[in-house]
């Protein structure tokens, strides 16, 4: 056994006796994190728990640990347990301390960022909008009314962690907690009070005496005993605000999320590879992937404004928990190296050199045995280096790792694990969308076009006062009584909003003038409709919609939401233009959907309320549809194809699966078919696909929504669209594509399907990427397509030894020979 392996193997051993006799604190040098006395290596990963289902934990955890992960990080989400005063919901996704319970049985650590800000594209940062409408708050500054119930909400969560015996000084894998979160972004607008602010927050940390230590990531003045941390796409360059903390970085983005209108993000495996390699090689010792499973924003979840429902991230594992390749394999590849060597990275000395040719080589060493990192930075040439008398060559942007010093076992660039593109299979217990009968029903907007509401006011209030989140929905109605000898009457009269990143239908007596949705952004919007009034009264009702409130920035909590106005009628007459403010007029003020009051979307409520199943409507605004389905057979996840529809809320079986916008587009162009290139830094502009398409189509009903025999699917269409072409399927590979360099085994797998045939094959240098290979200049002399299909047609899961012994020789010179395959699930 190597002797990494031996001292990995034996650390497992030794925290396998303590986890099961004695507690030990947690506890920090300069170096690294020390556990049951050891500094060691920690690997994490951030899967957010109300973002997947119980069900789906145990699974998650466990590819993760396969992945390699030793620790699962997440935030906690305060207005997820407590959305009214007091009240408090750990219930179903928000189980959180199920969620530590899962970690902590799969034999991993976690890390427990409370925040209770959270940012993390979340509703509001996680706040409860309650906090905003407490007299005399300011959030995030010194201010005892925001303090105290911060704390009061810290405590909660501390107490509950503790009476479960969670935390690492109790037997728990908690072994680290996070308080505030980046608040070092947002300090300086804060002033003096921001300062006082973040001392007042370790303290109180401090003050909760758990045993394990605390930190605050972007905070470059982070008060002691907090340990500073870095958030970015690379923090190989980071350095703590003291010597006495390790390196740690708590968010190494691994992809990015995703607006209404966004193309969809993408960063290669490669490029994450090379930041977590360039990290370690530069002293860190912890590093969370932000995200590892970024899961599904179910309900009202989603932050903003315009955060999609989908929160796949572009992480290791996908949105519903399949496994991505090669993003997982290839940092799984990277885990093994990198523990292999962890006694060497944690207590070797280290000495570093520059090479040239923009190659830096680290050498970490204990006494007889020397690990090596050889990095190059260059974004265009691959470089050839001479180091300890051997030559190696160094693909630009990419580290090679050398455990025992001489031999490279990984390099960040080379992937040899597969590629594998999803596959929506079709509903083998049905044939849909055929099969799928539909019944309707109107929402009844006629009470607010006639003008009933539930309270009133001379003036505009920000929707988050009225609401307080309840709803998306907000009615802001008021009458105008006009004539015709009103200097503002003319034939050219209009009504103007300004409205604050919202989604606006408006009515004048009855009748629909215009629907606005602020292109993505938080940009306030003017919004004309052109208008007829009546002579005398008139009823002016516009619902106001909200996606999502803003979850980031300085005072973020007091950015305006719905209708903050002016609201005018601006009549123009020649040269003229007459404005009327209605600002200050009496508006009447109409919460939420009355369909939603009365739960349309339960099973019990759907079955007393009188749904019309003849000449299904279209494309009309403000209708519920109703269908019933059969569950896609076996395990795979099941998602909904909402194509067809406009924009609404879609529920199953009574579980709302959040926000659809599939008439939403992304922009036509910044996709190109040519290969990503992974060289250079990454940002979520570059490697961009899904472009001209529906933001987002397919929406997640996770297996546990759904049941046996009949299940049901609610929408609530808000402005109009089509759901005859609604179907389920389930999502798995549907192409693995092999593409591995010589002297390494590539395993194939179709997961839970076998492989169904091989499309292409060479070994030698294959060209092109997944799904468009073809042949290079040269190739073995034993045919590859056949001895693949002899070895994997059939089987879900097939491994190959990619060498000339097993593909016969080549006419290819020296080069480093690739096998390429594409196999059909
Ligand atoms: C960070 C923040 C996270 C998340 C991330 C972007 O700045 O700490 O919560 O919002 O950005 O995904």
């Amino acid at each position: 056994m190597a002797p990494g392996k031996f001292y990995f193997s034996f650390l497992c051993f030794l925290s396998l006796l303590l986890f099961l006799t004695d507690a030990v604190n947690v506890s920090h040098d300069g170096r690294a994190i020390i556990i049951y006395g050891q500094r060691r290596i920690l690997i994490s990963g951030s899967i957010h728990y109300p973002r997947s289902t119980p069900e789906m934990w145990p699974d998650l955890i466990q590819k993760a640990k396969e992945g390699g992960l030793n620790t699962i990080e997440t935030y906690v989400f305060w207005n997820a347990h407590e959305p009214v005063r007091r009240q408090y919901d750990f219930s179903g996704n928000n189980d959180l301390i199920r969620f530590l319970k899962t970690i902590h049985e799969a034999g991993l650590y976690s890390i427990l960022r409370i925040g209770p800000y959270v940012c993390a594209e979340w509703n509001y940062g996680g706040f409860p909008v309650w906090l905003h409408n407490l007299p005399g708050i300011e959030m995030r500054t010194t201010n005892n009314v925001f303090m105290n119930e911060m704390q009061n909400f810290t405590t909660l969560i501390i107490n509950k962690i503790t009476e479960e015996k969670l935390l690492a000084s109790q037997g728990g894998p908690i072994i680290i907690a996070q308080i505030e979160n980046e608040y070092g972004n947002v300090m300086g607008a804060y002033g003096d009070a921001g300062k006082v602010y973040i001392d007042w927050c370790a303290s109180m940390a401090e003050s909760y005496n758990i045993g394990v230590p605390w930190v605050m990531c972007q905070q470059s003045d982070a008060p002691q005993p907090m340990i500073n941390t870095c958030n970015g796409y690379y923090c190989d360059q980071f350095t703590p605000n003291n010597p006495n903390s390790p390196k740690i970085w708590t968010e190494n983005w691994v992809g990015w999320y995703k607006s209404w209108g966004d193309r969809d993000p993408h960063r290669t495996a490669e490029d994450v590879a090379f930041a977590v390699a360039r990290f370690y090689q530069s002293g860190g010792t912890l590093q969370n992937y932000y995200m590892y499973h970024g899961g599904t924003n179910f309900g009202r979840t989603a932050g903003g404004p315009y955060i999609t429902t989908s929160y796949g991230y572009d992480a290791p594992l996908d949105e519903f928990g399949n496994i991505a390749q090669p993003k997982w394999g290839h940092l799984k590849k990277l885990h093994e190296v990198l523990k292999s060597i962890e006694k060497n990275l944690v207590y070797g000395s280290v000495n570093e050199t520059d090479l040239g040719n923009s190659v830096e080589a680290t050498v970490y060493a204990t006494n007889g045995s020397s690990s090596v990192f050889l990095s190059s930075i260059n974004t265009t040439s691959d470089a050839t280096v001479t180091f300890n008398g051997k030559q190696y060559t160094v693909p630009a942007w990419s580290v090679s790792i050398l455990p025992d010093g001489q031999t490279e076992e990984y390099n960040t660039a080379k992937i040899n694990v597969q590629t594998s593109l999803n596959e929506h299979w079709p509903n083998e217990a049905e044939k849909q969308p055929e099969s799928l009968k539909w019944v309707w029903r109107p929402e009844n907007i006629d009470d607010a076009l006639k003008g009933k509401s539930h309270s009133s006011a001379n003036k505009l209030i920000d929707q988050k006062e009225v609401t307080s989140d309840a709803s998306d929905y907000l009615w802001y109605i008021t009458s105008l009584h006009l004539d015709e000898h009103d200097p503002i009457w003319s034939d050219d009269m209009s009504l103007r909003i300004n409205a604050s990143g919202q989604v606006i239908y408006a009515y004048l007596n009855g009748q629909h003038i215009g629907t606005r949705g602020a292109k993505h952004g938080i940009s306030s919007d003017e919004v004309e409709f052109k208008i007829k009034l009546n002579n005398g009264k008139n009823v002016i009702s516009l619902l106001s919609v909200t996606t999502g409130l803003q979850n980031f920035g300085s005072f973020f909590d007091t950015w305006p939401t719905g209708l903050v106005g002016p609201i005018e009628v601006v009549g123009r007459k020649g040269e003229q233009t007459i404005i009327k403010d209605l600002s200050s007029h009496k508006w009447h003020y109409k919460i939420g959907l009355d369909g939603w009051d009365k739960k349309f979307f339960s099973e019990e409520s759907s079955l007393n309320t009188k749904w019309a199943s003849d000449q299904l409507p279209t494309n009309r605004s403000f209708t519920w549809y109703k269908t019933t389905f059969k569950a896609p057979l076996g395990k795979d996840p099941v998602v909904v194809d909402l194509e067809g529809l406009g924009k609404g809320f879609a529920w199953v079986n009574g579980y709302n699966i959040g926000r659809y916008w599939p008439t939403y587009l992304t922009a036509e162009d910044g996709c190109t078919n040519d290969p990503c290139d992974y060289r250079g830094e990454y940002s979520n502009a570059k490697c961009i696909s899904n472009c001209g398409k529906p933001t987002q189509k397919w929406y997640h009903v996770p297996r546990s929504f759904l049941k046996d025999g009949d299940n049901t699917l609610v929408l609530l269409e808000e402005m109009g669209g089509n759901p005859s072409y609604v179907n389920f399927r389930t999502v798995s590979v549907g192409t693995a594509c092999g593409n591995a360099y010589e002297n390494h085994t590539l395993e194939l797998s179709c997961q839970s399907r076998p492989i169904s045939a091989i499309k292409f094959a060479s070994f030698g240098d294959p060209q092109g990427t997944c799904g468009s290979f073809n042949k290079g200049t040269c190739e073995s002399n034993k045919d590859a397509l056949s001895i693949i299909e002899k070895a994997c047609v059939g089987k879900q899961t097939c491994s190959i030894d990619v060498s000339e012994n097993t593909f016969g020789s080549t006419n290819c010179g020296d080069i480093t020979k690739r096998l390429a395959v594409e196999a059909v699930c």
